[in-house]
């Protein structure tokens, strides 16, 4: 009781003193309340069927929209810790859950992608009872306020990402998979920045996915440096205490190829890597409309 109080009061925080979508976009600083992703605007299905076989494999994913999660899930894992640094995150997980476990494809598409529909309250209404106190919190604040600056990527407004690249979306077969898996897959929000990551869970992990945390931190002068102090103050930790032996780490994901091949490529190799590290890339098609391909890099524990 006291738990879903305190969601509802943070909630109601977070909204009222959140910045507008201009300051994520001005100053690359992702907080514990900005605005919050819907989708993803990654190619995550392509890359992980080149990763691994994830069958009841652990996962450790950034939480954003969910998309990590619903992909590994697709992909077969059954158990997944995510974290984000916004707190906010957690309530469209739980929304997009629960709407592809208890509503039809049509009605999931219409309430993120047609825009008229956008957010439509009717879509949910079946289901609003079953949300927590949080998630509630957020819809009725944003019903109140119609504020569209609550997110910052919109599947109806940003034409600019293929969205058939998203496994349940593409297709409705999936969707209904993902409808059957996610009642029995264990998923787990952990309210935290990527840094803090190994202090707040004790688990260990298969495969850990940091999606593009390594771009949102980078200015594109020093980019070697970056590089270098990404992989110690946040990778190299999770990859000592929290992969399990043979695991992989996706720490990096690269929209921009002719950037990887101009200087990041090289500046790998002046890593400082633990003994029993590969760093390897995987080559994917590319989820922005213009471009050709999206790079992963990724680092493997050898046994
Ligand atoms: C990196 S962003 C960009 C969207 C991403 N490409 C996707 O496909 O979802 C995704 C999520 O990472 C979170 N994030 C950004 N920096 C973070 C950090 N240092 N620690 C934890 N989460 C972070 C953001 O709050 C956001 O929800």
């Amino acid at each position: 009781m006291r738990t879903s109080l305190q969601d509802k009061v943070k909630t109601f925080i977070a909204l009222k003193l959140q910045r507008k979508r201009n300051f994520l976009k001005k100053s690359n600083q992702y907080r514990w309340n900005s605005p919050v992703y819907l989708f993803t605007n990654e190619n995550i299905h392509d890359y992980l069927i080149q990763l691994d076989n994830l069958k009841n494999k652990k996962i450790l994913c950034v939480a954003g929209g969910g998309d990590h999660v619903f992909e590994s899930i697709l992909a077969g894992s059954k158990y997944i810790d995510c974290f984000d640094i916004n707190y906010l995150q957690k309530h469209i997980i739980e929304l997009k859950s629960k709407m592809i476990i208890a509503l039809p494809y049509n009605e999931f598409m219409a309430f993120f992608f047609d825009k008229k529909e956008f957010m439509n309250k009717k879509i949910i209404a079946p289901i609003f009872h079953t949300f927590s106190s949080g998630l509630q919190q957020f819809l009725n604040m944003y019903y109140k306020s119609n504020n569209l600056d609550y997110f910052e990527y919109r599947g109806p407004t940003i034409p600019r990402y293929d969205i058939k690249k998203i496994s349940y979306i593409r297709n409705v077969r999936q969707y209904n998979k993902l409808k059957k898996l996610l009642p029995t897959t264990q998923i787990n929000f952990i309210n935290s920045n990527c840094k803090n990551i190994i202090n707040k869970t004790n688990q260990t992990y298969d495969v850990v996915l940091l999606s593009n945390i390594f771009d949102t931190r980078f200015t594109r002068n020093n980019i070697k440096y970056k590089l270098f102090d990404f992989y110690n103050k946040f990778v190299q930790p999770i990859f000592i205490q929290c992969l399990n032996p043979n695991g992989k780490i996706c720490f990096a994901y690269i929209y921009d190829d002719k950037l990887y091949n101009s200087c990041l490529k090289q500046s790998i190799k002046n890593l400082i890597l633990q003994k029993n590290t590969k760093i390897s890339s995987i080559i994917i098609d590319s989820i922005n409309k213009g471009n050709d391909s999206n790079i992963v890099l990724y680092c493997k524990k050898k046994l």
